[in-house]
């Protein structure tokens, strides 16, 4: 078989729900914060806008967010850069998080405070309503169902666009679905952590978006991405593409699976062209397997 036959060609978008198509790389910005521990406002705002605005001209439409990044400032940085927002801009944000310190984090998925964080989130976003609204984790403490509730009901008032999960299994997303539609699914996955393949294998088959969050591997509250620091065969895959160790890793997830929209996080406007210009990479089929068979760290 020749190279060229070889080549795994990938789509440009993916679907959000019937009525929304986005470009595959996205970008996630929690990093537009206070340092450490994604607290505070970004000391730097104005480079935060014009991150965020280079973002858009790259042909970026699809922002992660959440309110617990900040709290509430990563969502006022998004609004002060980008409002009046590109019609075909989707914001993502989340709630059900409560972020009191750097390293202190509470779960609170009830519905009054669901409900206060939607209507929150809508005001500091500066729209009537949310293009995709996240539950940012299930709450041990709250029956699910009842979290989930909430959502479908500020759905039917037509406060969100889409619904969406954070950090859930199969048996939640399937519990979800009884209630409500659901559109995307964001989980921890990267090429070197690959525990969740199954939930993404799921959410392939059930047409959901899958958002891997940290997939240049970095960890929650430090800066830096171990992906593209690795060794090995990342790092060869790459030479022999001209490209850097985290754009294959970022490819690799392009290829492994149709409804990936990533959401790489970067602080630096030279990372965050690299970054998209993953999308234009074409891994060959050996490759795949190479990569999939890796030992990455
Ligand atoms: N749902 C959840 O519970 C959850 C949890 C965590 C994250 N998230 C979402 O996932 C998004 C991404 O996650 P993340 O920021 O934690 O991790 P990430 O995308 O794996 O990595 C971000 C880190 O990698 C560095 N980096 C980015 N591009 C690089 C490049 N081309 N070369 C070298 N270093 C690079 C960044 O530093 P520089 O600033 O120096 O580029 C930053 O420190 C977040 O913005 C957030 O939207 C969701």
């Amino acid at each position: 078989m020749n190279h060229e036959s070889q080549k795994t060609t990938i789509a440009n978008t993916v679907q959000l729900g019937s009525d929304l198509s986005v470009n595959r790389l996205g970008y996630g910005a929690m990093r537009l914060t206070g340092q450490p521990g994604n607290f505070g406002r970004y000391a730097d705002w104005t480079a935060g806008k014009q991150l965020l605005r280079r973002a858009i001209e790259l042909g970026i439409n699809f922002i992660d967010t959440a309110e617990s990044y900040g709290p509430g400032y990563n969502e006022e940085l998004i609004a002060s850069a980008l409002y009046p927002y590109p019609d075909d801009l989707v914001i993502a944000t989340k709630g059900g998080v409560l972020k009191t310190a750097p390293d202190n984090i509470r779960t609170d998925g009830s519905p009054n405070s669901l409900r206060r964080s939607c209507e929150a989130s809508l005001k500091r976003l500066k729209v009537d309503r949310i293009g995709l609204y996240q539950l940012h984790r299930p709450d041990p403490n709250v029956p699910f169902v009842e979290s989930i509730g909430m959502l479908a009901e500020l759905q039917r008032e037509g406060k969100i666009r889409h619904i969406g999960l954070s950090n859930v299994t199969i048996a939640q997303i399937e519990a979800a679905r009884q209630i409500v539609d659901i559109s995307s699914v964001q989980n921890r996955l990267n090429l070197a952590e690959r525990n969740g393949e199954d939930i993404l294998d799921y959410c392939t088959q059930h047409n959901i978006a899958f958002i891997p969050y940290s997939p240049l591997g970095a960890h929650p509250l430090k800066r830096g991405a171990p992906l593209a620091n690795a060794e090995g065969i990342l790092t060869e895959i790459a030479a022999r593409q001209d490209v850097k160790p985290s754009q294959i890793a970022l490819s690799w997830m392009l290829h492994r699976a149709p409804n990936i929209i990533l959401i790489p996080g970067t602080t630096t406007i030279s990372h965050l062209e690299e970054n998209i210009a993953a999308a234009s990479i074409t891994l060959t089929a050996d490759d795949i397997k190479l990569l999939n068979e890796a030992q990455v760290f």
